[in-house]
C-alpha cells in the first residue's frame, strides 16, 4: 500500500504522515528534506539557489546532510521552495522518491506532487491543509518554544510567500491530486489530526 500525503507547509502533513508510517507499520519518506538538502547544499557551495546550474549541482549532496538540524530552518525552507522550481532539480530527486514508492510492501510519502507526480497510482491520497492563520500560528508557537525571536505577522507572511511559489511554479505545482481526500486540520489537535488521517486510509482501503 502507498499513502502519498500532500499539503502545504506546516499543515499537519509531517506529523500525520509519521503517525500513518507507526499506524500501518509502512516506512516514512519527507521528501520535503530531499528539496531542503539541496537548498542548504547551493548555498553551501556558494551558490544561487534561483540559478538552475547551482541547484542542480547541489543535487549530488551527501546523505549525511540530511541529519544536518539546520535543514529544519525556516530559512532553508525558503531555500528549498526556491530550488524546487527548477524542473532539473525535481528530475534528478525523481527516482530517489520514486524507488522508495515502489519498494515491496509500500510505503507513506509526504510532500507536494506525491499523489501528482511521484505516485500518481497511490492507493490512499491524502491532501492535508490548513488556513494560513492556523499554520502561522502553529508555526510561532513551535518557534518561541525554541526560543526563536520572530513575529505572528512576520511568519504568516513568509508561509503565505512559500504557499504562492509552491502553488505557481509551472513543474509539479502543489495542489491536491485527482481523488485525494482533503483534510482540513485548521480546528484539529495533532491527535485529531491523525485520527483523521488514519480514518480516512481505513475508508479508501
Ligand atoms: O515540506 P517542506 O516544508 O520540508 O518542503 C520544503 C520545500 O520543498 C517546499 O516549500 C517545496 O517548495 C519543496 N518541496 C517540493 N516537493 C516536495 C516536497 C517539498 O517541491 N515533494
Amino acid at each position: 500500500m502507498i499513502i502519498a500525503v500532500d499539503g502545504p507547509t506546516a499543515s499537519g502533513k509531517g506529523t500525520v504522515s509519521k503517525a500513518l508510517a507507526a499506524h500501518f507499520g509502512l516506512p516514512h519518506l519527507d521528501t520535503g528534506l530531499l528539496y531542503r538538502a539541496v537548498g542548504y547544499q547551493v548555498s553551501l557551495n556558494g551558490g544561487e539557489a534561483d540559478n538552475p546550474e547551482d541547484a542542480l549541482a547541489a543535487t549530488t549532496f551527501p546523505d549525511d546532510l540530511l541529519d544536518e538540524p539546520e535543514l529544519r530552518s525556516e530559512e532553508v525552507g525558503g531555500l528549498a521552495s526556491r530550488v524546487s522550481v527548477h524542473p532539473a532539480v525535481r528530475a534528478a530527486l525523481f527516482e530517489r522518491q520514486r524507488a522508495f514508492a515502489t519498494q515491496p510492501g509500500g510505503a507513506v510519502l509526504d510532500g507536494r506532487d506525491i499523489g501528482t507526480v511521484i505516485a500518481p497510482e497511490a492507493e490512499v491520497k491524502l491532501f492535508i491543509t490548513a488556513s494560513v492563520t492556523a499554520r502561522a500560528k502553529r508555526r510561532w508557537l513551535e518557534m518561541t518554544g525554541r526560543e526563536i525571536d520572530i513575529s505572528l505577522d512576520e511568519i504568516e507572511a513568509q508561509i503565505a510567500r512559500r504557499d504562492m511559489r509552491d502553488r505557481s511554479r509551472e513543474d509539479a505545482p502543489l495542489r491536491a491530486a485527482e481523488g485525494a481526500v482533503v483534510i482540513d486540520t485548521s480546528a484539529m489537535n495533532k491527535d485529531e489530526s491523525i485520527a483523521a488521517a488514519i480514518a480516512a486510509v481505513n475508508e479508501a482501503t
